[in-house]
């Protein structure tokens, strides 16, 4: 696809693209937003290289695409200058633990997961700390139409709560503050139920929606048929031909839409890593 505002370099075949020739700092003309929204639903994943913009910036940015929706558990602190914006943070003294992320898509353990999600790299280490996304429209694509046949009309539980589990994360249990909030929240929580294969509401394109992070059960079968074939798409879905995967510069603004893709972030830094997140409300997904 060719664009009049920008250029993109498509980063892989199945996902990924970086945007040239648009400075974020200034207001966006309907025309450059409807072709980054364009290239957004064509690439999922889009990066914005070299961008200087305040966190109000970023929120009006992302208010573009829809509502801001605050995080419905995350252990992370929110911007002082506007409670909106997630700080990721991590540095020697508080390391990231290897092996820690999961592949997952923000927030599904709500009835509205997210649309997408406005990632700003304020602070990038000398190696290591890159993202990965996967297409689970091109997964799905690709799976034998006996299998596409076998998922249609499945539905899965999501339980946003499994990654912050005591034996998950018990460094969240430590002091009293945060194990009362997690207790909190999960006595009036259920998990939610989403269709396995999902339609995106713009293009129409189906694509995967179940993933190892928050994924617990399949509706209507047994827990031993469900564990294996959740197993046997959670391995399917790391497939690298899916994938794009990125090397972040501080400064890099990347956008992606959470209805058709995973993520995970590779904690191999100690360095100084520093982002600020914003994720969008979306829809009920069918
Ligand atoms: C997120 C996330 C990836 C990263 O923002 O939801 O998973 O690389 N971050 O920081
Ligand atoms: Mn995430």
């Amino acid at each position: 696809m060719t664009y009049e505002s920008f250029t993109l370099n498509e980063m892989s075949p199945a996902c990924g693209g970086i945007i040239e020739g648009i400075d974020l700092s200034q207001d966006l003309t309907n025309r450059q937003f409807d072709e980054i929204h364009d290239a957004l639903l064509d690439r999922t994943v889009i990066v914005f290289r070299d961008q200087h913009i305040t966190p109000d910036q970023q929120v009006a940015l992302a208010r573009r695409f829809g509502e801001p929706q605050p995080a419905a558990v995350s252990g992370f602190e929110k911007s002082a200058e506007n409670p909106e914006v997630d700080i990721l943070e991590y540095d020697a003294d508080n390391p990231p633990h290897v092996t820690r992320d999961l592949w997952h898509t923000d927030f599904v353990g709500t009835e509205r997961p997210t649309l997408g999600t406005v990632l700003y790299a304020k602070d990038i280490p000398p190696e290591g700390g890159d993202t990965i996304w996967v297409s689970t429209a091109a997964a799905y694509e690709a799976l034998s139409e006996r299998m596409k046949a076998h998922l249609d009309g499945l539905w899965a539980f999501h339980n946003s709560y499994q990654p912050y589990d005591e034996h998950v994360r018990p460094e969240m249990y430590e002091d009293e503050k945060g194990t009362d909030y997690i207790k909190s929240r999960r006595a009036t929580y259920r998990p939610a139920l989403h269709p396995m294969v999902r339609t995106h509401p713009v293009t129409g394109k189906q694509g995967l929606f179940v993933n190892e992070s928050m994924t617990s059960l399949i509706k209507d079968m047994d827990k031993r048929e469900s564990d294996f074939l959740l197993r046997y798409l959670f391995d399917y879905l790391r497939t690298p031909e899916f994938n794009y995967r990125h090397r972040w510069q501080t400064n890099d603004l990347a956008i992606w839409d959470n209805r058709l893709s995973l993520h995970y972030a590779l904690f191999d830094y100690t360095d100084h890593r520093l982002m600020h997140r914003i994720v969008i409300q979306g829809d009920v997904p069918y």
